[in-house]
Formats: C-alpha cells, structure tokens, sequence
C-alpha cells in the first residue's frame, strides 16, 4: 500500500514537473508577415526590419509603404510610447533609428540599396529602397536574426579595448570601458543606484508593469513587451514567475527588490560598458539609433552579447553626475557586454506586420 502510494506521489510530482517544463518552453508568437498589396519579398524584409531593438520592446513605430515610388515613411506610435520614464521620446526616436538601420540592413541582405531622410515638420522618416543585385546575403539574414538582448549574467572573461577596437572602432560618440577601469566602476554605480530610485518610483513600477507580460497567452495575445523570454528567464524559472507573478504585484516591494538583486547580478556579470552619445535633437536622436545598430550587429557578429540599461540617463540627476565623472555630454546609450557559452537566439515576439504597415498602391510582381 505505502508503495503504491509512493508511485502515485511520484507520478504527479514528476507530471507537475512536466507540466510546468512544457509552459517554460520558449513560445513562438508566429508573426503574421502578410499585408495586402506587398509582395513576399517585401514581406520578409519588412519582418526582418521589425525585429530591431526598442525600448520595452513596445515597437512604436508605424509604417506606410509606396511600393511604386519604392518609398517607405516611418513614424512614431503616438498611442505606443513610455511617458514615465521617456516623456521626452528621447528613447522612442533612438528606437525608430533602429528600426530604420535594422529595416536598410534587411534591404541589403535582399539585394537593395537604400536612403534616408527625416523630415521634422511632418515627424517622418523617408527610406527610399532600390533593387540593384538579384543575390541575397543570407550570412547579413541570419545576423539581423540572431542579434537580441541578452539579460543574462555575462562569463567574466576579459574584454580589452583593442578586441572591441577590432569588433567595432571606437570614436568621439563611441566609447568602450572595460570592468577594470575607473570610468567602469562608475557607470555601474550610477546604473545600479537610478535602478533603485526607478524600482522605488511607483508610476514608474505601474508602467513597466504595463508593459510586462506574464503568461504565454497573454504574450501571444499582445505580440509586443517584456515576456519571460525578453528578460532571459526559461524553463522552470519562467513556470514559476508566471505562477507567483501578476501586474498587481510587480508594482509591490518584493519584486522591486528582485529585480535590484537581478541588475546588482547582471553589474556584476560583464565585460565593460560602450556608451553611446548624440545631442538630443529628433534626427540626432534618430542617428543616434542607427549607429547602435550598426555597432549592435558588428558585435553580434564578433560574439559579443549586449544588454541597453538605461536607467542612468532616465533619471536626470544621475545622467548628469555621470556625465560630469566621465567627462562625456549627450549620454543617450549605455550598453553592458560581455560574452555568453551559448550567444543564444532572439525570442522574436514581434506584432503581426498587418497592425502597423499599411499600403498605398500595389505592388507589381515582375
Ligand atoms: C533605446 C533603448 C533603450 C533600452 N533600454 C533598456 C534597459 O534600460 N533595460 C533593458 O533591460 N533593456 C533595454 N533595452 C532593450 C529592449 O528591451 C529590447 O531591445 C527589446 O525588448 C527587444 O528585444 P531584442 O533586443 O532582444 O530584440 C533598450 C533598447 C533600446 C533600443
């Protein structure tokens, strides 16, 4: 009898495990690429393109397409933005700097060249697009693919200047701190301490809470913000923050104080810091997104994972003091790198293209 007893507990304790393994997979939103009018090669650029970095992943971005005039006109989401910690849209335009150098990298894999230009009365930017080769850069393909946010702790292995020289060169508005230096030691603090003045900003706690997600159909239903999967939490762990998490309690003390626990560990975990500056102007902004791009992928490629933490700049009195002890103006980037066993492979919660893009005139297949 106590046997049999004992397989029973076994059995349900080993199918809760399961249970529980299963709703810790990483999901697949499955992306809707089709628009009416667009071709599927347009389609699979424009997927691509989407799969930029922003800002609590919101993609505020909308998207009009001239397929005659080859012509695409990127603009904010006025109702997508973050007015608590960017009432300003300073990291809503670099995010649309990313979308667009994200979206000209996937013409370049595809075989077009592209130009750009933003115009500031009507807050757009112009992306003329040219097919000039029949060949396709799959390597530029899976590259765009395989770039993300890695949240995890990094291995601490020695990153020195000259290897991110070599990766990427550094420049007046590009500059690499590795863990040793003093400049390092800095930004971390300034970093950790205007997490903690977030974590204890209770508007500021409400709008994060907006923005994650916590449960897979919730994730599925929504396509866009902070699942499990876009803060490196898999497996059981996610089972079990799904489990024990609601958006009522993530503006509560206990998980503030995880999530200080979790960037102290993720300070901790790294190589160095990259900063990124620009004056604070709309297209400056803009630019601004498009080299973090640029760079974001050169690291990718040299295997060097990359994580924004943006706290410092959100919170003024921090930005500042840390542009006094760096002596740098304009800070509007601060990126954690490092290298990871596995580089791992980009969730891809991304909203249907349909939601956003729309189309004027048709296009004609050749
Ligand atoms: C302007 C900007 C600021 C960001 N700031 C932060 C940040 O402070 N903390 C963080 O964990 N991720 C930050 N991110 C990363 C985004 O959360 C991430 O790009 C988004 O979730 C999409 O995920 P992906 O980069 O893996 O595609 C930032 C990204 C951008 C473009």
């Amino acid at each position: 009898m106590k046997i049999k007893i004992m397989i029973l507990v076994v059995t349900i304790v080993l199918a809760l495990i399961a249970v529980l393994l299963i709703c810790g997979r990483k999901i697949d939103v499955h992306t809707e690429k089709s628009v009416g009018g667009l071709s599927e090669e347009l389609q699979d650029i424009l997927y691509l393109g989407s799969l930029a970095p922003n800002s609590h992943n919101i993609q505020s971005w909308i998207i009009e397409v001239y397929p005659e005039e080859e012509t695409i006109k990127i603009k904010i989401d006025p109702d997508r933005t973050l007015n608590v910690i960017d009432p300003v849209l300073r990291e809503n335009y670099i995010s649309l700097g990313c979308y667009t150098m994200t979206l000209m990298n996937s013409f370049q894999a595809y075989g077009y060249g592209t130009t750009q230009s933003y115009n500031e009365e009507s807050k757009e930017i112009s992306l003329k697009f040219h097919k000039t080769t029949g060949e396709t850069d799959q390597d530029l393909i899976d590259l765009i693919l395989k770039r993300h946010t890695d949240k995890r702790a990094f291995n601490p292995a020695e990153l020195t200047s000259e290897t991110f020289n070599n990766a990427y060169p550094v420049s007046d508005s590009i500059h690499y701190y590795s863990s040793d230096s003093p400049e390092f030691a800095a930004i971390k603090n300034a970093t950790l301490n205007a997490y903690i003045a977030q974590a204890g900003d209770p508007r500021a706690a409400k709008e994060l809470s907006d923005w994650l997600r916590l449960s897979n159909s919730e994730t599925i239903s929504t396509k866009d913000g902070l699942p499990a999967e876009q803060l490196g939490i898999s497996g059981l762990r996610k089972s079990i923050y799904y489990l024990i998490t609601t958006h009522e309690s993530a503006t509560g003390e206990s998980f503030a104080d995880q999530g200080i626990t979790t960037a102290e560990n993720q300070l901790d975990n790294c190589s160095g810091f990259v900063i990124i500056t620009s004056g604070d102007s709309e297209d400056e902004l803009i630019d601004c997104g498009m080299r973090t791009v640029s760079l974001w992928l050169s690291l990718t490629d040299a295997g060097i994972s990359v994580h924004p933490m943006s706290y410092a700049i959100e919170e003024h009195v921090y930005k500042s003091n840390l542009e006094k002890a760096l002596n740098i103006e304009n800070i509007q980037m601060i990126l954690r790198i490092g290298y990871t066993n596995d580089y791992g492979t980009n969730s891809a919660i991304r909203r249907d293209l349909a939601d956003y893009i729309s189309v004027n005139g048709s296009w004609q297949d050749e």
